[in-house]
């Protein structure tokens, strides 16, 4: 089967958050915008299908979530990922970020420390001190030409005190797909300081050759047990405006702290369309994913290319996965305000100003790949001809 990631979907006046927004955040209605990480691609088209008779039922009451829905994610874990599930520790949340502040709401004390590593996506942030707690850093360092992890000043943390670690994997912003060895370097840690982890593995579907993503919860049954691992089917196949992700739990006692409290919250409830896409997406979309996934990589190569060529000051981490591309352009000498007027004045075109990931990222952008090959260069063409100067 062919699929269409070479034609753009027209999603002006679409009320999207990514086309529609470019006048009020980057002040030019004509921006290009590659930044918040979804796709400009259409879904599968399975999941089009389905949603296409959800909608023409014409009555949207309540739904109930049933067996084939879980069954769908239980298969596809143990297709792509070995991992195998069982039925009662998938719980659904509305999203991914929801679980990530519920986690930090019942597993850490107001006031305490809460790990992360920076730079990282900003909603780990938001849900750190939106509840109150402290945000504990631990720097990802840049070795080789990629983020690693570092356990010494990671271990002075929970040394003082930090019980609750935020775990990004696959990485974004900086695309690393973690080795098992820091993985399991990372578990053994955090059992031995008693701390609990939220591993947030949205983008594991995302991944190029020659990578494997590896489940933070199957290196070990101990580390399974401290482990709540925040998924979702949304950002492999774009259907994040569905909203709609699930947890991973297999430890009991934790597992129902989040039910009871997703039931308090009246979180709990079935979303309408969310579980035929999500259960179409798995089912029926892996050759898509397949398909996407090689594009992007096209895509990254090209950027790749391009940037070394037009832009040799900007120097981009080559990321293992995601379609997130990391950009050092702290030799261009601007600050985060030279870098947006670079971005929405000069170049006109929108990708993440690096700072929003935590103080590492400044200096850097994130650009996202997943468009359209024209788009992408069309962007870096307009980019790299106005950091000439
Ligand atoms: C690491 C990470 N977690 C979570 C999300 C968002 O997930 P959700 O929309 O389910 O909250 C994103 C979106 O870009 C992400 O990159």
């Amino acid at each position: 089967m062919s699929f269409h990631f070479d034609t753009l979907i027209d999603r002006r006046n679409t009320r999207s958050y990514k086309w529609d927004q470019r006048e009020a955040l980057f002040g030019n209605k004509d921006i290009l915008p590659l930044w918040v990480a979804d796709m400009d691609f259409p879904s599968p088209p399975a999941v089009q299908e389905v949603l296409k008779q959800r909608a023409s039922l014409g009555a949207y009451g309540y739904a109930i979530r049933e067996d084939s829905y879980f069954e769908s994610i239980q298969n596809w874990f143990q297709r792509r990922h070995n991992w195998k599930l069982e039925k009662e520790w998938i719980v659904d949340s509305p999203s991914v970020v929801t679980t990530l502040s519920l986690a930090v709401e019942l597993f850490s004390e107001p006031g305490a420390p809460v790990v992360l590593q920076s730079p990282v996506y900003y909603p780990f942030y938001d849900v750190i001190t939106s509840n109150e707690r402290t945000v504990a850093t631990n720097p990802l360092v840049i070795r080789n030409g990629r983020f690693e992890m570092d356990f010494d000043h990671l271990e002075t943390l929970f040394q003082g005190g930090a019980k609750l670690l935020l775990l990004c994997s696959p990485h974004n912003p900086g695309g690393r797909v973690w080795d098992r060895e820091e993985l399991v370097a990372l578990g053994e840690l955090c059992l031995r300081y008693g701390v609990i982890v939220v591993s947030d593995e949205i983008h594991c579907d995302l991944v190029f050759d020659g990578h494997q993503h590896t489940p933070f919860a199957t290196l070990s049954p101990a580390i399974a047990d401290i482990t709540i691992t925040a998924l979702a089917a949304t950002k492999t196949f774009n259907l994040p405006g569905l909203l709609t992700s699930f947890m991973v739990v297999s430890n009991k006692t934790l597992r129902s702290q989040l039910e009871k409290r997703l039931k308090t919250l009246s979180l709990h409830m079935a979303q309408h369309f969310a579980q035929d896409a999500v259960e179409a997406a798995y089912r029926e979309g892996e050759e898509w994913l397949e398909a996407m996934l090689e594009y992007v990589k096209g895509n990254l190569d090209y950027a790749l290319a391009y940037l070394e060529e037009h832009a040799p000051l900007i120097k981009p981490l080559k990321p293992d996965g995601t379609y997130l591309l990391w950009l050092d352009c702290r030799e261009l000498g601007l600050d985060k305000n030279g870098l947006k007027d670079l971005m929405y004045k000069k170049a006109k075109v929108a990708f993440n100003e690096g700072s929003i990931f935590g103080s590492e990222g400044e200096g850097w952008l994130r650009m996202n790949l997943a468009c359209p090959r024209y788009i992408v260069e069309q962007a870096l063409a307009q980019f790299c001809e106005a950091a000439k100067g």
